[in-house]
């Protein structure tokens, strides 16, 4: 009797809250299914929504007896959306299930899950269940350029659960120049590259939510990506009304045979994955050697939170604040969430390098010659022969086109980041033609830099509270960094191939921070990391301190790590207090200054306006940079072409390198 009334009474609290709510922002709007049905739904005005059942997002999904082609070209938002999406936005397909475009949007997830459907998750490898803006880039970022007219971006949004953000190819939440935004009380799993990832957010809260874990089934590289941004490219060529064709490997070859053999290999790994969860190694040998990921985790970049300065997250980390104040994130509470499970690698992708550019296709991916999970030659022989898979043929057919002046650039089919050289392509075309490849290294697929695994990354942000979080379990399963003497270690053991690689890393990615600028980092793992971040004001003093505190931080591995570092502080930091924390990162491993675990480090280049008390339980060693002895295992000496600090100020705009370049 009593626990019956006390329920009635919270629901009639509950209810309450409800209706002043509702009679403030007028009626609370139902989101079903139906409403995701024929692509993104887009939130164009401000108000109350709720969801009204599971979402489960894939707008055309191809059925059973789909052909190749159709499962191929499948989720085109112009065949499933028709007119309502814009070209240059929606280039790249749907990239979100829900967009919010407007300002006073409040969401409740209402006890239900939105995500993406498995086969939208396979075949639209760029996306966030919600995009907190009307593009997934700012204007003039991004491997094309996304913006028809202006972005509209989010201002005060709320999210409210119980509820569950879910799988995603990318993001659980992702938004550029958002204003205001409130999370509060959702749980996140199964996105691939964070659940929250907000560059330039002036106010933001993510608080008392739960990250159960990331996809842990990923069944491809980002190189199915690859290939399915390719293909529009080559269907528009087949369909000319004189039929593109080249000679590769010596023989004539049609638009429409490699458009032909992409579609197949699309389908082919569509189907294995929608029946068996993964691409078959029996009956599509290539295919799996193509595409399958070992791993199952994300290949790229990984987190469960960042927040950035404005601009995509595609450089190095941080080292000094944007001189423009308007760039800078600020007012940031990342506060009592729980995050586990956190298992991450990257594929470090070498960049062939031609006439000092690095060689990327119309879609800003890697033209790769060199798969560093086998160490094999994945396009040529030993003798390097171009012998070529479906990707490369594509790439390079759809590079001449664009020399030749064929394909031109559209909103659908921009060409303006292409960069393969005609050098590569006559290579290509004669099957006796030798060249000897340079190599630039510390990249992935997109040649964004290597930067390791961060938990929780905030940087390029003045005043932030980082308060009781708990972090438990994070992995790398990362290989050694590419073409260092372990990493040909690693590889003597499998010396059967007939396509092993001997090969050498030229140069490095120039975009990592000064900082970083001697390793190559897969294997490195962060709990927290800041870097370039201030107080609160600009004036700091001891009141408005930027905080680190109370957090937990255990289960930490990776076996080819430089460094496990549970907080780590990085760049030109200052203002920040960090107290109370709890840090152990493994059970098996105690405060040993000879080991790459570290509970806590305070990188060189910050200042001495951070307080660290002394309350913490730091139960690895901690390591100040700035006081020498501490050296970390693995080191790989690089030349220091890292990101010059300059280029802060207007080389690399917005702290991020441009697409490919560097
Ligand atoms: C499958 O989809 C196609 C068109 O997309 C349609 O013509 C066909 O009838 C569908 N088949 C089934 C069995 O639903
Ligand atoms: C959004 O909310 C703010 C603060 O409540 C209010 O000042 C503003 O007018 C609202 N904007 C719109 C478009 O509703
Ligand atoms: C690509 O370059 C051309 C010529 O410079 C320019 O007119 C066009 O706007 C560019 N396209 C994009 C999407 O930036
Ligand atoms: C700072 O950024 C804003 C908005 O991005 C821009 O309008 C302004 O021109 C920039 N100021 C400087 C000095 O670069
Ligand atoms: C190499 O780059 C230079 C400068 O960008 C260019 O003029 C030249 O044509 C390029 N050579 C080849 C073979 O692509
Ligand atoms: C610290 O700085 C802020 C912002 O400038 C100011 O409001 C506050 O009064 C300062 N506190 C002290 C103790 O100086
Ligand atoms: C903050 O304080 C530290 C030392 O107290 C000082 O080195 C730094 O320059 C100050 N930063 C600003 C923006 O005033
Ligand atoms: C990398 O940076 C260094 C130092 O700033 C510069 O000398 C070099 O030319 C850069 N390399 C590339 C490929 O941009």
């Amino acid at each position: 009797m009593f626990f019956a009334r006390l329920l009635i009474v919270t629901a009639l609290a509950t209810q309450n809250a409800l209706v002043s709510a509702a009679a403030r922002y007028g009626k609370c709007q139902c989101l079903y299914q139906s409403h995701f049905n024929h692509g993104t739904y887009i939130i164009s005005k401000p108000g109350e929504y709720k969801l009204c059942s599971n979402i489960q997002f894939a707008p055309g999904k191809p059925n059973s007896t789909a052909s190749d082609e159709e499962i191929a070209l499948a989720f085109d938002p112009v065949v499933v959306g028709g007119t309502a999406y814009e070209k240059n936005e929606y280039a790249l397909g749907f990239f979100a299930a829900l967009v919010i475009a407007a300002p006073n949007v409040t969401l409740h997830l209402n006890g239900y899950t939105i995500q993406q459907d498995p086969s939208h998750a396979l075949l639209q490898r760029f996306f966030a269940v919600i995009e907190l803006a009307s593009a997934p880039f700012i204007p003039n970022a991004g491997p094309a350029q996304f913006v028809s007219k202006d972005l509209t971006s989010a201002t005060n949004f709320r999210l409210n659960g119980p509820g569950t953000i879910g799988l995603s190819s990318h993001h659980g939440i992702h938004g550029n120049n958002n204003r205001n935004v409130i999370i509060s009380n959702v749980k996140f799993q199964d996105f691939e590259v964070a659940a929250v990832s907000l560059n330039d957010v002036k106010g933001l809260s993510i608080v008392n939510c739960q990250v159960v874990r990331n996809r842990h089934d990923v069944p491809v590289l980002g190189s199915f990506s690859v290939a399915r941004q390719i293909l529009p490219y080559v269907k528009a060529l087949k369909e000319r009304k004189r039929e593109y064709s080249m000679n590769l490997r010596g023989k004539k070859t049609t638009a429409a045979q490699v458009y032909t053999s992409l579609i197949r290999s699309i389908a082919n790994v569509y189907r294995d994955v929608m029946e068996q969860g993964f691409v078959d190694s029996v009956s599509h040998p290539n295919e799996f050697k193509l595409f399958n990921n070992p791993h199952h985790v994300i290949d790229g970049p990984c987190y469960a939170f960042l927040v950035h300065g404005k601009g995509p997250a595609v450089g190095g980390q941080g080292f000094t604040m944007s001189v423009n104040e308007s760039s800078i994130s600020e007012s940031v509470d990342i506060r009592n969430n729980q995050i586990e499970n956190i298992r991450c690698f990257t594929n470090e992708v070498p960049a062939l390098v031609v006439n000092n550019t690095v060689q990327i296709d119309a879609r800003g991916a890697v033209f790769q010659l060199i798969d560093t999970l086998t160490n094999e030659w994945i396009a040529c022989d030993k003798r390097i022969h171009y012998k070529g898979n479906v990707i490369t043929d594509a790439q390079l057919m759809v590079a001449k086109a664009i020399h030749n002046g064929v394909l031109h650039d559209s909103p659908l089919l921009q060409t303006n980041v292409s960069s393969i050289s005609k050098d590569l392509i006559k290579w290509a075309e004669d099957p006796e033609s030798v060249f000897k490849p340079h190599f630039r290294c510390n990249g992935d697929i997109m040649h964004h830099v290597v930067k390791g695994t961060i938990v929780v990354r905030v940087e390029d942000t003045r005043g932030f509270t980082i308060k009781g979080n708990v972090i438990n379990s994070a992995t790398v399963l990362s290989g050694p960094a590419a073409a260092t003497a372990d990493y040909f270690k690693w590889f003597s053991r499998n010396r059967h191939s007939r396509n092993q690689a001997s090969w050498t890393c030229s140069s490095y990615h120039n975009g990592s921070s000064v900082e970083d600028g001697t390793e190559q980092q897969l294997g490195n793992l962060r709990g927290i990391s800041v870097a370039a971040v201030g107080s609160y004001h600009l004036k700091n003093n001891s009141t408005d301190h930027s905080c680190i505190l109370g957090n937990t931080i255990t289960g930490f591995a990776s076996k080819n790590a430089n460094c496990i570092v549970g907080i780590d502080m990085q760049g030109v930091s200052e203002g920040v207090l960090v107290a109370n924390n709890d840090v152990d990162l493994s059970e098996r491993v105690g405060s040993n200054t000879d080991d790459h675990y570290i509970s806590f480090r305070v990188r060189k280049f910050a200042s001495s306006g951070n307080v660290v008390k002394q309350n913490n339980k730091f139960v690895q060693d901690t390591l100040y940079e700035d006081i020498p002895g501490r050296k970390l295992r693995n080191k790989k000496a690089i030349p220091p072409q890292n990101h010059p600090h300059v280029s802060f100020v207007n080389e690399w705009e917005y702290g991020g390198c441009p697409f490919g370049k560097g």
